[in-house]
């Protein structure tokens, strides 16, 4: 089988691509680098030893794509690529809706033209927006997103429910992550954020190595056991092997949604403590104002994947703060270091 994986050289899709070649998947990758190096389809292929055929080129390049679904015949597409910092959304958002709306658009527009229509898209959590009830389980309601990324990710979906509403030969499956970290066990490939990180995780792994002074806490008086955001962390790894599951299990057309979370919430000071573990000293932190847009705990039922594609996260915090803290260690600098 022939997977085709639109950024494939990002960080999710550059695991999801080694979880791939090892189930003996054939992998075919389309990459603009925009957010991403080259270097991480090197290192998936000096881990897994399979060759992955790459393509440097934007999803919304439907020439480029007509040759991609020409020369390979592509079973499944896996769709990852889009803008992510949330951030950068609200400040950008033509440039954000553009990418993942109309990236989506032309991709599933040359699927159907070339007779693939299976697709595997990468969402999130966010597409619940502020929860009212948790743990959040697949059928709680999507929407009330608060920035132009979170509604790209809510849009998206919809857009795909209603091209197998219009054609009920598609598969689509909606994969809605909860906080991907860590990074895979041979510390070759993790995430390499540019700049200084958003994301809790890799702004701690900054500090652990000294590039940055402390980890700043964004509020400790939310409604949570220690006051301080809660969240669903997921292992990288665990994440891109719900992804093979999803293949694997998949076999009829329809819409499939599942969360892919490990159930447990862990607070930013729980996720301080594990890395200080992880890297054997205490870190810095100091307590800053909250965040704004941010809701105070998130995390997933994620019992329908597991019953339906009998996938579960395997790997609990300890392993997450380890690998990133290996991956960090080996990369100082990322990709480029
Ligand atoms: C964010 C995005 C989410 C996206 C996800 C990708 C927002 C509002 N949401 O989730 O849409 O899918 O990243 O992984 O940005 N924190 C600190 N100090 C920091 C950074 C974060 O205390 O320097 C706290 C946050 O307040 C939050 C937790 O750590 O409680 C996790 O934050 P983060 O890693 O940015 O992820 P989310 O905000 O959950």
């Amino acid at each position: 089988m022939k997977i085709l994986v639109t950024g494939g050289a990002g960080y999710i899709g550059s695991h999801t691509c080694v979880e791939l070649l090892e189930k003996g998947y054939e992998v075919v990758v389309i990459d603009n680098f925009d957010n991403s190096s080259p270097k991480s389809i090197e290192r998936v292929k000096k881990i897994t030893g399979k060759p992955v055929t790459l393509y440097e080129g934007d999803v919304r390049d439907g020439a480029l794509l007509d040759k991609i679904f020409t020369q390979h015949k592509i079973d499944w597409v896996i769709h990852f690529a889009g803008l992510k910092a949330v951030g950068e959304s609200c400040a950008k958002p033509i440039e954000y809706y553009n990418n993942n709306l109309y990236g989506t658009l032309v991709l599933t527009d040359h699927m159907r033209k070339h007779g693939c229509k299976k697709i595997v898209f990468s969402s999130s959590a966010t597409v619940y927006g502020d929860p009212e009830v948790l743990p959040l389980t697949e059928k709680c309601k999507t929407g009330g997103t608060t920035n132009p990324y979170g509604t790209s990710k809510y849009f998206q979906e919809i857009m795909l429910e209603d091209i197998y509403k219009s054609d009920n030969e598609w598969t689509v499956v909606l994969l809605r992550y909860f906080n991907p970290v860590g990074a895979h066990e041979s510390g070759l490939i993790g995430e390499d954020p540019q700049g200084i990180p958003n994301n809790l995780t890799p702004f701690i792994a900054k500090v652990a190595i000294g590039a940055l002074p402390e980890v700043g806490v964004f509020g400790n008086d939310y409604p949570t056991p220690d006051g301080t955001g809660v969240r669903d962390y997921i292992h990288v790894v665990d994440l891109a092997k719900g992804h093979v599951a999803a293949l694997d299990k998949i076999k009829n057309a329809g819409v499939y949604t599942y969360n892919l979370g490990t159930g447990v919430g862990y607070s930013v000071l729980d996720v301080i403590k594990a890395f200080n573990k992880a890297c054997g000293r205490e870190l810095p932190y100091s307590i800053k104002p909250r965040r704004a847009g941010d809701i105070a705990a998130c995390y997933a039922d994620a019992s329908k994947a597991k019953k339906e594609l009998g996938w579960e996260a395997k790997l609990g915090i300890d392993e997450m703060c380890a690998s990133l803290w290996k991956w960090q260690q080996m990369n100082p600098k990322g990709y480029n270091g």
